[in-house]
């Protein structure tokens, strides 16, 4: 073993061990009534734009949580300094990185408890107020992240620096309440999204270019779901709904088999392509507070054939295109941006596939809850290579080669 690693290892291991027990006390404080009692005055503090209720009870928090948060940190952090000493690791007094770490909180903590001036400004750095520069990120927690915690889902988001224990709890996104609007909702997948969606307790909206409205089978029951029709071409009409819907997911699509004329071309840049650029963009626009930044999220189905061979070129060209589309428009928008990367699964649009919709939007919800930005699902294990290097190539590329655009709100 590269004799580097054992020291690289306490060092960050002893730091990101400190961090998994805040997490874990934060979500055990949500859930255990006794912990729940000091927690709650963190949750007293903040007002929605993130403006504190006043002086006395911010302080007050400082005592009744920030502070032992930190020391049960400082604890355990110790038991990690005293492993890595009991079992005589190389360089084991770097097991005690942890330790100095979690008191660099607890004197910030401590100083901001007693209210020395601009102590929470320095380090008080995820409930600052003001407008939200950045989306939420997925691996950093930044304040649009932590904002959710207080005012999205106080069930969810726990995580204080690095988002890993809730993407490993599934709690980096909640769907709970959410309004969730779906396109080709009457197909396959659409319909199976719009289930697994709902039985995670959010308003499902289903997008169709039927007429007739729609219902799900949940559990051996028919439940009808607020149906709304649209048209490709047409996609301005849902301007209105836009605006009260928390996350779009652009999941129609058409796959004209075998065929090279002019109006299956024309028919499938405009299905697979055009229609999603367009609402995507209509989407944007009605991103204009903190709240929206913070909880308004797209989501596109571009499929596998964005890295792989789809047998039917049209459909690749097509995809594909929304896909770099997508890529592209990420760089500057004004919130989460996911794609959804599938492989072949049975529905009328690819008649031999062998997954199932409702296997496959099982795993979208699932990976979505855990903040991937692409959800891949797929039996073909090359798409897991390839895909995130075209993805990462192409997107710098892009970024190299373009010049940042501004983002365009609707006026009111
Ligand atoms: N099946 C696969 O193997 C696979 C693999 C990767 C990705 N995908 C993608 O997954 C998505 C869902 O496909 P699916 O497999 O569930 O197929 P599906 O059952 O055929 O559903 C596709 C839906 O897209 C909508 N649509 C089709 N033509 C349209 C048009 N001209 N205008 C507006 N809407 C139209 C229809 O829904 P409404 O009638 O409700 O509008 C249709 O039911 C598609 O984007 C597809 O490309 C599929």
């Amino acid at each position: 073993m590269p004799t580097f690693l054992i020291p690289t290892g306490l060092f960050f291991g002893s730091i990101l061990w400190a961090e998994i027990v805040r997490d874990l006390y934060h979500a055990l404080a949500h859930h255990w009534t006794p912990l729940y009692r000091l927690h709650v005055w963190h949750h007293r503090v903040f007002r929605p734009d993130l403006s504190v209720a006043t002086q006395e009870i911010y302080r007050q928090a400082h005592w009744y949580n920030d502070v032992p948060e930190a020391l049960v940190m400082l604890s355990f952090s110790i038991l990690f300094a005293f492993w890595a000493y009991f079992y005589q690791l190389p360089y084991h007094w770097l097991g005690w990185m942890g330790s100095l770490y979690t008191l660099s909180f607890l004197i910030t903590a401590i100083a901001r408890g007693l209210g020395i001036p601009n102590a929470d400004e320095l380090t008080d750095i995820t409930h600052r107020p003001g407008a939200f520069t950045a989306i939420p990120q997925p691996w950093r927690v930044n304040r649009t992240y932590h904002w959710r915690h207080h005012f999205d889902n106080q069930k969810a988001y726990y995580s204080g620096t690095i988002a890993l224990v809730d993407k490993l709890m599934g709690t980096a996104l909640s769907l709970k309440g959410k309004t969730i609007a779906v396109t080709g909702a009457s197909g396959s997948l659409g319909k199976s999204l719009l289930k697994y969606l709902q039985l995670q307790e959010a308003k499902v909206i289903a997008l169709t270019s039927q007429s007739e409205p729609l219902s799900l089978e949940i559990a051996g029951n028919l439940r009808p779901v607020t149906t709304i029709t649209w048209q490709v071409g047409q996609e301005n009409a849902l301007l209105d709904v836009l605006r009260s819907v928390d996350i779009l997911i652009l999941n129609h699509g058409v796959n004209f088999h075998q065929q090279r004329s002019p109006e299956a071309i024309a028919q499938s840049y405009q299905v697979n392509a055009l229609s999603g650029w367009r609402l995507m963009e209509l989407f944007f626009t009605t991103v204009k507070t903190n709240e929206d930044i913070a909880r308004k999220e797209v989501w596109v189905n571009t499929s596998e054939a964005e890295a792989n061979p789809a047998f039917s070129p049209l459909y690749e060209l097509s995809k594909r295109s929304l896909g770099d589309i997508v890529t592209l428009r990420r760089l500057d928008a004004p919130c989460v941006v996911r794609k959804l990367i599938l492989g072949p699964f049975k529905s009328n649009l690819n008649p031999v596939g062998v997954m199932s919709a409702d296997w496959v939007a099982k795993q979208i919800v699932n990976l979505a809850q855990r903040d991937i930005r692409n959800i891949i699902v797929t039996i073909n294990p090359l798409t897991f290579l390839l895909f995130p290097v075209k993805e990462f190539t192409q997107s710098l590329y892009f970024k190299l080669c373009t010049r940042k655009s501004l983002p365009n709100r609707e006026t009111d």
